[in-house]
């Protein structure tokens, strides 16, 4: 097949980014429609297709550049960030933050300003602070993704466990999704709550209770302190890590107490569901949240959420980019 003519069967597939997609940044999964969300995760489904059939350098983002700007450590968003621009055949630049001007006293906004006047289409962005993609979206002409902003949303990571949940059950109406762990801490946690229950899921948040707010009810989100009392009747579990580095106190009295009433082992799985989905959005610590024989069981999706995430990825530089000139 030539090179065209591969073009031309992905666009058929994909069909133009759609009017009724206006959005030029992806900030959170809070200000998403489920008609926005579900148009992702569905682009998504296409392009992990494209993938698994080998189709890996489209030529759908051929002549943007796609910049990844991270002011905290990454494995898994930065990688698949980069990869899924690549993959659409956009340009790549990795911001190194660390020996950047920054360190002359350089603005957030100016340097993000001077990359953008180097021509960039999109900017991919994680940062501790919540609301710093806002401040780069209000202030750049090009499209911002918050790649991560504080303990605030990581709505990319939301979209790929949900892609993994809707991808193993069809749906999510009906389901109840639990998310275990350091749910104040956590932005996977809030992307994941928006966009759960925008789909239809009941959500609980589960946890030690200085880590999970009572206040989660006020917003329709079911609260428990106790692992073992929710254990029989979700369908998924969404183990969170414990963020030690955003904590200004330890909010329990040790790691092997935290283990002990909250981790994921065998003998909690004998008391699930005998279909239960477990998902960790990673980086695990093996042990802690959930015990090695269950991260790699046969109950885990936790490679294919990474697998997913390139998917999701591409679909969302796609949409936010794809259209313009
Ligand atoms: N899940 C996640 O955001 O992983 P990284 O911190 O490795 O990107």
């Amino acid at each position: 097949m030539k090179g065209s003519d591969v073009m031309a069967t992905e666009a058929v597939e994909l069909g133009h980014v759609p009017q009724s997609w206006t959005r030029r940044h992806l900030l959170g999964l809070e200000e998403l429609t489920a008609e926005e969300i579900t148009l992702i995760l569905d682009k998504a489904v296409v392009f992990k297709r494209l993938m698994a059939e080998g189709r890996k350098k489209l030529q759908l983002l051929a002549g943007k550049t796609c910049v990844t700007l991270f002011f905290e450590d990454s494995t898994r968003t930065r990688t698949s960030f980069m990869l899924a621009a690549r993959r659409l055949g956009a340009d790549t630049l990795d911001f190194s933050a660390s020996t950047s001007s920054l360190s002359k006293g350089e603005t957030l906004v100016d340097t993000a300003k001077n990359i953008e006047a180097m021509g960039v289409d999109v900017v991919v962005m994680r940062h501790r602070t919540p609301g710093t993609p806002q401040l780069l979206a209000q202030n750049l002409a090009c499209s911002v993704v918050n790649a991560g902003d504080g303990p605030h949303e990581h709505p990319t990571q939301g979209l790929l466990d949900i892609m993994t949940i809707r991808e193993r059950r069809g749906s999510l109406q009906g389901l109840t999704v639990a998310l275990v762990g350091d749910i104040a801490h956590s932005r996977t946690a809030r992307s994941n709550i928006w966009g759960l229950k925008k789909l239809g899921a009941h959500v609980i948040v589960c946890g030690p209770s200085t880590l999970v707010s009572p206040r989660w009810a006020e917003v329709g989100v079911e609260y428990s302190y106790s692992l073992d009392d929710i254990l029989p009747r979700v369908d998924v579990l969404n183990l969170l890590r414990i963020q030690f580095e955003r904590q200004f106190s330890r909010p329990f009295p040790s790691v092997r107490e935290y283990a002990h009433l909250y981790a994921m082992n065998s003998e909690r799985l004998a008391r699930t569901k005998h279909d239960i989905l477990i998902l960790a959005p990673g980086p695990i610590n093996r042990g802690v949240e959930v015990t090695p024989d269950v991260a790699d069981g046969s109950h885990s999706a936790i490679l294919e959420q990474v697998t997913n995430g390139v998917a999701v990825r591409m679909a969302v530089l796609w949409l936010l980019t794809g259209n313009r000139k």
